[in-house]
């Protein structure tokens, strides 16, 4: 049944009907303690214990499962934390099958990438939910400044960017009841050691790693640590309610603000505009081409100049 679990975990679409009776019989306790146990064997070469010897945070990382395979992060992240794991769980997979970006696109995952998820349990309602988008994106490029990069930028909402190509995306989901949120699960897929030239043509242009840019290769555990230790950091202001700070963090590092972009809002709302800044709440803010002001809370946001 293991092994079942295990194809379940990685491959989509790859399992039998008879199987899938079968998998139904087994008890969602048990299937959770399988999958853990998958997260905490043996991996190729990221090891939860190299992560976790210099690891300096109170709760973010502490609790650290490593796959090799699996379809997504997230994914597992989702199914273990609404079946109850510790706030602060990570799950790294070194390489995913199924990945999900954001706007329902593929995400590239080979090895060589840090593809982490975060679970919290935040208690904060909706409203909350862009400023924790925000300051993922503030705590991945100070890991990046603290690793050699010069001048990481953050392209709303918080795709992070190096010399004009992206390295970097962040999903961030969050698994509600009513108006609070249960659970937020923070995907972060970081360009490491990846070869950019795989990549299919169609987003190879706009694609960096980070290997490339820094021209020599980076230790994924010393990354993931550098990172868990920020994302707690800027976790601890966001529980003291510093919106403000994180804001300016932001702000510092922005690749949309002072450009015309064009907006993609859900139910295909489509315009062009100048990105003025961004408000309190984390929307974006827009000046439309007839002067009138437009608050961007989510959507895609392309830069044309
Ligand atoms: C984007 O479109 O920019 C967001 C990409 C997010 C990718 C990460 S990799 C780890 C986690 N697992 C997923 O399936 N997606 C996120």
């Amino acid at each position: 049944m293991k092994e079942e679990i295990v194809n379940l975990l990685t491959k989509e679409n790859k399992i039998s009907e008879k199987t899938i009776d079968e998998l139904k019989q087994v008890d969602i306790n048990d299937f959770k303690s399988i999958v853990e146990e998958i997260g905490k064997q043996e991996t190729e070469y990221i090891k939860a214990d190299k992560i976790a010897e210099n690891l300096n945070t109170k709760y973010i990382g502490k609790n650290l499962y490593v796959f090799h395979e699996v379809q997504s992060t997230n994914n597992i992240a989702k199914f273990l934390s609404a079946n109850g794991i510790a706030d602060g769980s990570v799950i790294i997979s070194e390489k995913q099958t199924a990945a999900r970006g954001r706007s329902g696109k593929v995400w590239n995952s080979p090895l060589g990438g840090a593809w982490l998820s975060i679970v919290l349990n935040p208690h904060v309602d909706h409203s909350k939910l862009p400023l924790i988008t925000l300051a993922t994106g503030v705590a991945v490029a100070k890991t990046l400044e603290k690793i050699g990069i010069k001048n990481p930028e953050i392209k709303w909402p918080n795709d992070i960017i190096i010399n004009d190509k992206k390295v970097c995306g962040i999903l961030t989901e969050a698994v509600a009841k009513f108006n609070t949120i249960e659970n937020v699960i923070i995907g972060v897929g970081i360009d490491a050691n990846v070869d950019i030239e795989t990549f299919p043509e169609e987003i190879k242009d706009y694609s960096t790693a980070l290997e490339k840019e820094l021209g020599r290769k980076v230790d994924e555990h010393e990354l993931i640590r550098i990172f868990l230790e920020e994302f707690e950091k800027i976790g601890e202001l966001f529980d003291n309610e510093g919106y403000e700070e994180i804001l300016k963090e932001w702000r510092k590092r922005s690749y949309s603000i002072g450009k015309i972009v064009e907006v993609k809002e859900p139910f295909n709302k489509c315009y062009d505009g100048y990105v003025l800044g961004i408000s309190k709440e984390g929307a974006l803010v827009i000046e439309k081409i007839d002067g009138t002001l437009e608050k961007v809370i989510s959507g895609e946001c392309n830069i044309k100049k």
